[in-house]
């Protein structure tokens, strides 16, 4: 009996393969850089399934290029707006993404990129590399407290709890913007809502973004929003790039009314080296790393090959975006 034909558009982690390979014909992506589009149209091409990547456009004209027999569509990821799920749901594929698991580690980045917005660390790094270091300065390099600061978190689900989590245990006081999430229920201790974004984003001495891509988080962080934070703020984004403004994002910075930004995801991604927000001084630029541990990525590895695999089969995937479809069976 043949195997199911997979495409795996990049080299995953080896967990994943492992799982992978015993069970399908898998072609694996061997560039560090993505399929293009019309390859990536070409290699679709009568699978029975695809693991893709937050890089791959997929969307109904490569869903319907991969033909009938496509049953599943794996993401390596946890965040999927790459990926057009009512397209897929249309045709009645499973959707599987990588929830729950990486939340601890982008957390845990998102409070480095905040704590070394605060103290200035890539600024002193740079500073030693570059040979100005003469001596010890009572005015060198000064940066804010980070303890009894008040963080703003847009977005209160897994990882903004997380970061939650860690910023109570750095004595800052933490308040939370989040319309889907009912503070009577989803109440963290310690944690205060605010009903308008507007009020979280003039209170909040760090403002750190965790919501999905959707149309009503696009560019939520616009030049309204923007004149809205407090001039000594500092914005942190690891969620994705599009959820700010980046040309507001730059004249708010160049413009003092934003002290400084620290971003793991930008729009567009990769950010071109030109780009006029890697030529101010107070905007870190990190290349989407939050989940980057080693244990987290294989952890993503691993559940997106079991999704794959549960989708060949024909049963459930264990963590589905688009539960709908099996209501279609
Ligand atoms: C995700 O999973 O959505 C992250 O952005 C990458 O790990």
């Amino acid at each position: 009996m043949s195997r199911p034909k997979v495409f795996v558009t990049r080299l995953i982690p080896e967990g994943g393969m492992a799982l992978l390979r015993p069970a399908c014909d898998a072609e694996v992506w061997p560039d560090e850089l993505p399929p293009p589009r019309p390859v990536l149209l070409e290699k679709v091409r009568g699978l029975d399934g695809l693991l893709c990547l937050l890089t791959d456009k997929v969307d109904g004209e490569l869903i319907d290029a991969a033909g009938p027999g496509l049953k599943v569509i794996s993401n390596h990821a946890v965040g999927y707006d790459n990926i057009d799920v009512a397209a897929a749901t249309a045709r009645g594929i499973p959707v599987g993404n990588t929830p729950g698991i990486l939340t601890e580690t982008t957390a845990d980045f998102a409070f480095a990129l905040l704590m070394a917005a605060a103290r200035r660390v890539v600024e002193g790094a740079d500073y030693v590399r570059a040979g100005k270091w003469r001596t010890w300065g009572p005015m060198l390099l000064l940066g804010h407290d980070v303890h009894g600061a008040t963080l703003g978190l847009v977005g209160l689900g897994r990882i903004g709890q997380a970061m939650a989590r860690r910023a109570a245990g750095f004595g800052m006081r933490v308040i939370y913007y989040d319309p889907y999430c009912d503070p009577e229920k989803g109440a963290v201790a310690g944690v205060e809502a605010r009903s308008t974004l507007d009020g979280l984003l003039a209170e909040a001495d760090f403002v750190s973004l965790h919501v999905p891509l959707t149309e009503a988080t696009h560019h939520l962080i616009d030049a309204q929003a923007l004149s809205r934070f407090k001039p000594t703020a500092v914005l942190v984004n690891t969620s994705r790039g599009p959820v700010v403004d980046p040309d507001a994002l730059y004249e708010a910075l160049k413009a003092g009314r934003l002290a400084y930004a620290a971003l793991d995801v930008t729009d567009p991604e990769p950010l071109p080296v030109d780009h006029k927000l890697l030529a101010l001084p107070n905007c870190l630029v990190v290349p989407h790393i939050a989940s980057a541990s080693w244990a987290t990525r294989t952890r993503m590895a691993v559940m997106a090959a079991e999704n794959l695999l549960a989708g060949l089969r024909g049963e459930r995937l264990p963590n589905c975006v688009n539960p709908e479809v099996y209501g279609r069976v």
